[in-house]
């Protein structure tokens, strides 16, 4: 069967065509076949395709129109085959772009279909963070401190005994290294000859960077230590091997028990609520002297010791009073082991355990809800 672009590999003469009126027929033949195939090139590969198939240089239809048609034309033709083949060549060329354009804008339009962003979806929910509950209370205590000059300043929490004990005045057989039983570490000895020999122990307290401070500078001193502390303590409701600790170490020439007391009342009337009512009893430290236990009147009765239901007052046991921490004016000993002259300068100190103040604060029953992890408890302190 010949086809219209078929016949464009045959001269006219061939064809039969002697008349312009055959010939211009001819060629809307040719026309009406291009027009079909040009609406079947629908992506970019088709339509690289047909155009190669109209206009290739070596034997694109219009090529095979100049060389088979108007080159071995007879005289009488030439001139409308030539004006036939420039018309079927514009319309060739105008079409074949406006095909690539119309295939473009297509491509685009569908990329932009598929790309399209919808900004009425529900957008992806990250719930936020906050802070666990005993870092929430450390950084209560922190700015409480600081608004009063105090600054705050870390530890380590892998200690020598000398710092953890000996230097805070408890040297080896005393007593107290009963209560403060801790962890000892089996680590690689160390290459310095000084502290090769030093076993290395979990801190019991906060209380070794008061050492550990006063070594590094003169008085005046005022400093904040939060931090993490350890014990072999069984775990219950009150007591866990690992629990949190906040020192305090004030020293310059000229402090006072007064200064003490005034300090330590500012803050619990900061943390509770100016209501509280603070009192001393004398304790026993090594390291202070003289050493006090600092109770504040229960929060939750208001220091009645009777609850409002009538009943004894379940988290002070009826005694109105609960122990808050320990306390007290810096031992002169222990201005000697950090080259303090202990006749020009004096101070207190005082270590707050954290978890149990905490607990005391937001009317928990169990330390042991800090280290759980369980969001339900940790979602109630956003
Ligand atoms: C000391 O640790 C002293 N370093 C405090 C001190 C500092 C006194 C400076 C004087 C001057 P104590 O052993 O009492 O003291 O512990 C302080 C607080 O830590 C206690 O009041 C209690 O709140 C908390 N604590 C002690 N053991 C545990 C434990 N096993 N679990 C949770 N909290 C504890």
């Amino acid at each position: 069967m010949t086809t219209p672009e078929s016949k464009t590999t045959l001269p006219l003469v061939h064809l039969g065509i002697t008349t312009p009126e055959e010939l211009s027929a001819l060629f809307a033949d040719l026309r009406g076949r291009f027009d079909a195939d040009c609406a079947c090139a629908h992506d970019e590969s088709s339509w690289k395709q047909f155009r190669d198939a109209w206009l290739g240089r070596k034997s694109g239809v219009l090529t095979l129109v100049t060389d088979n048609w108007l080159k071995p034309a007879t005289a009488e033709l030439k001139r409308a085959v030539g004006a036939g083949l420039n018309e079927l060549r514009a319309h060739v060329e105008s079409q074949i772009e406006a095909r690539r354009v119309a295939i473009e804008s297509g491509t685009e339009a569908s990329a932009l279909r598929r790309e399209r962003v919808d900004l009425s979806l529900p957008g992806v929910h990250r719930p936020v963070g906050s802070h666990h509950l005993i870092r929430q209370v450390f950084q209560e205590i922190e700015d409480i401190f600081v608004s009063i000059g105090f600054s705050v300043v870390e530890g380590p929490e892998i200690e020598t005994p000398y710092y953890n004990f000996e230097a805070l005045n408890i040297p080896e057989f005393h007593p107290v290294r009963d209560d403060m039983d801790t962890f000892y570490l089996e680590l690689p000895s160390s290459s310095d000859k000084n502290t090769a020999k030093t076993p290395l122990l979990l801190r019991t307290h906060t209380s070794p960077m008061q050492i550990r401070t006063m070594e590094k500078q003169k008085p005046p001193v005022r400093v904040i230590v939060p931090g993490k502390v350890y014990r072999r303590d069984n775990p219950d409701a009150t007591h866990s091997f690992a629990f949190h600790q906040i020192e305090g170490l004030a020293v310059d020439t000229d402090i006072t028990f007064c200064d003490f007391t005034g300090t330590i009342e500012y803050f619990v009337k900061q943390f509770f609520g100016p209501s509280v009512k603070t009192r001393f009893r004398p304790s026993y430290f090594p390291f202070t002297e003289p050493s006090v236990e600092f109770d504040v009147s229960c929060p939750f009765c208001g220091g009645t010791g009777t609850a409002a239901s009538g009943g004894t007052c379940s988290k002070c046991k009826g005694a109105a009073w609960i122990e808050l921490f320990g306390a007290g004016m810096v031992d002169p000993a222990v201005y000697g082991f950090v080259n303090y002259d202990a006749k020009k300068v004096s101070g207190f100190a005082f270590g707050i355990g954290i978890d149990r103040l905490a607990m005391l604060k937001y009317g928990i029953d169990d330390i042991q809800v800090f280290f759980q992890n369980d969001v339900r408890f940790l979602r109630q302190f956003p």
